[in-house]
């Protein structure tokens, strides 16, 4: 993945308004009127996404793609998506069309069921970033959830992305066209070889005569790959259908123009691989090893020593980091001299590893909040440990030490996941609900409300009207005598 500056653009900042989609707890919502609040948030933001254009437009973005995050929370369901954020409109109002594409799909599954009991419906989404070539990328989509023809239900789509072109290119055109054909037979011969009495010919026919077969293949720096949903083309028990060619087996078959892009592709490395993520799964399971690590956790006493009648609160910022609002939230932290705590999401520490080291040299804390932010409370030991390690190892790689303490997606947890985890799990007193309320003046009001001596405030360093909201709440809180510290020196870890 290219590493490159992290600042905000100017397209970011216009389509911020786009994005705004509002979800009220308590509340039953049909999917259409979700969709009504979701048009009316963006009127509401129009003023605002102005007058932010004229801070954003002198900052260069010298990065190609961006990374956000969308999360709502009601009574009985909780949505977390990430996508990619391009330059370009044009590609982003495809992106925008395929997200509400999914949560439709998701709230209307929703109401087509009878929920057997309390639990929570969940969507989590994420994606995959591949540089294939030059401003060719393949963007893989991932779904997740339980509300789909059978549960747990894993969908993906895959995008290539020319990113100079700014259009999204049909894999098939990575092909000369009389080799069309002999694709479909390579992959024909692939998926029946592997998955025998699974195979459903007549659909993967079909597939190929409507031209479709496209719309199922990516390229990675390393191969092609050719992945079908869970039923496409195969009996349900073969799960998603995932195949690997390596480039070297396909490249007669490709045009000459692609044959050169994926020749010259940079070898991709991701921060943390999944053979290292096990590994470390492994390790810290020994049960001698996982002792020292809990003692380390508690070990010595590194409070401070706190002045009598000395105020202090912990700033919490989650979801990020982000490409353009981390930073500014770390001048403002700055300007204060306060000490905040970050909880990050592993895929965007990926993102943004400048921005993770930033935080940590300036004396901030990160905490663990996990790679994709699912519910833990729905997710499988093996699935929660995946979430952890790979945003402990992926933070490590960054700051050189990994998290001590974690909190949980939607503060969604309980005995059993907190032990999985074996990191203190970390909640808060002061709720600004700043992804619901995107109003700085309604994030002080809650500030002010809530906040006491050794309280833990929750923002989200991932929305603007959160920066605006804590340059309000820093103000007043230091006028009030607060000092602010990291949460384990709040609470003597
Ligand atoms: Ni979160």
């Amino acid at each position: 993945m290219k590493k490159l500056l992290a600042a905000l653009g100017l397209v970011l900042t216009l389509l911020v308004g786009f994005f705004i989609f509002s979800v009220y707890s308590g509340e039953e919502q049909s999917a259409e009127n979700q969709q009504e609040a979701l048009t009316q948030e963006t009127k509401r933001d129009d003023s605002l996404s102005e007058a932010e254009l004229t801070v954003a437009s002198d900052e260069t973005d010298n990065q190609d793609i961006h990374i956000n995050r969308e999360e709502y929370q009601a009574d009985d369901y909780h949505i977390s998506m990430s996508y990619p954020v391009f330059k370009s409109e044009q590609l982003n109002s495809q992106i925008k069309d395929y997200k509400e594409q999914v949560i439709d799909e998701f709230l209307q599954a929703k109401s087509d069921v009878n929920k057997p009991d309390d639990s929570l419906h969940y969507l989590t989404t994420s994606f995959e970033l591949n540089e294939i070539g030059d401003n060719l990328y393949s963007i893989i989509f991932e779904e997740f959830s339980e509300l789909a023809p059978t549960s747990p239900y894993t969908q993906n789509k895959a995008l290539i992305v020319d990113t100079e072109a700014q259009e999204f290119v049909d894999a098939s055109e990575a092909f000369n066209q009389e080799s069309l054909e002999d694709v479909a037979g390579l992959i024909r011969q692939s998926v029946e070889a592997e998955y025998p009495d699974y195979f459903f010919s007549a659909e993967f026919d079909r597939l190929v005569e409507n031209g479709r077969l496209g719309d199922y293949i990516y390229f990675t720096d390393t191969d092609m790959v050719v992945s079908f949903s869970q039923y496409l083309v195969t009996a349900g028990t073969a799960g998603p259908v995932s195949l690997e060619f390596a480039h070297d087996e396909i490249k007669h078959l490709l045009t000459e123009e692609w044959a050169a892009q994926l020749e010259s592709a940079d070898d991709n490395t991701s921060l943390v691989s999944d053979e290292e993520v096990e590994e470390a799964i492994e390790e810290e399971s020994q049960p001698g090893d996982q002792e020292i690590a809990l003692e380390d956790q508690t070990g010595e006493d590194t409070t401070q020593e706190t002045e009598p009648g000395q105020k202090r609160v912990a700033l919490t910022f989650d979801d990020g980091p982000h490409g353009s609002n981390t930073e500014k939230i770390l001048n403002l932290l700055d300007q204060y001299d306060a000490k905040g705590t970050f909880f990050m999401v592993g895929s965007s520490v990926e993102f943004y590893p400048e921005v993770v080291e930033k935080v940590h040299k300036e004396g901030h804390e990160i905490g663990n909040h996990t790679w994709n932010h699912p519910d833990l409370v729905t997710q499988s030991n093996e699935q929660i440990n995946f979430e952890i390690y790979s945003t402990d190892l992926a933070i490590e790689k960054v700051i050189g030490e990994r998290p001590t303490i974690y909190r949980p997606p939607y503060g969604s947890t309980n005995e059993h996941v907190n032990s999985i985890v074996g990191k203190p799990s970390i909640m808060w007193d002061v709720d600004t609900l700043d992804w619901k309320n995107r109003n700085p003046q309604a994030i002080l009001e809650n500030v002010k409300a809530q906040t006491q001596n050794g309280s833990i405030i929750l923002m989200h360093d991932i929305h603007d009207t959160t920066v605006e909201g804590l340059a309000l709440s820093l103000e007043y809180l230091s006028s009030q005598g607060y000092e602010f510290v990291t949460v384990s020196e709040l609470n003597g870890y």
